[in-house]
């Protein structure tokens, strides 16, 4: 099973911003954490990290094709990324969003996610374990896919 691990703008500054609501992991580490569960899951993972909402639609039309499923913590772009939501709609991949932050108990704009209504699932505010806890659902997701 092949799985695409996508970050979005600003991603690559944690451990660095804003701990109180992003923790203090670095993405390297949320990455090795996930090919570590991927592991145990048996999934293997392609991580790929852009400030640019066309770079990572780039990404998404590249390797879709060779993929089981998207786990995507999308950053702003959640909550104004319509080329990214027609992106993920086209992959027709299986998507989980995930968060580290609780983006419900934010700022109002925070609160809405245009990406959701593409997703499987939403997991939000459990920091690191939100991605751990995402992977683990998409994974169910597609395996009780393949049985049909
Ligand atoms: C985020 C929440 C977004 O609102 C924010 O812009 C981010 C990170 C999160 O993981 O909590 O960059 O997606």
């Amino acid at each position: 099973m092949k799985i695409l691990a996508i970050n979005g703008p600003n991603l690559n500054m944690l451990g660095r911003r804003e701990s109180r609501h992003y923790g203090s992991d670095t993405l390297k580490s949320i990455e090795r954490a996930l090919t570590e569960k991927g592991k145990a899951l048996g999934c293997k993972l392609t991580f790929f990290q852009s400030n640019h909402e066309g770079g990572i639609i780039d990404f998404i039309q590249g390797k879709a094709s060779g993929a089981d499923g998207i786990l995507i913590n999308p950053g702003a772009l959640t909550h104004y990324g319509y080329s990214l939501h027609d992106a993920l709609v086209d992959s027709g991949l299986p998507v989980v969003e995930v968060h580290l932050s609780d983006i419900h108990a934010r700022e109002g704009w925070r609160k809405i996610s245009v990406i959701s209504d593409v997703a499987i699932k939403q997991v939000s505010g459990l920091k690191t374990q939100s991605y751990l806890l995402g992977l683990e659902a998409l994974v169910k997701h597609i395996g009780s896919r393949k049985k049909k």
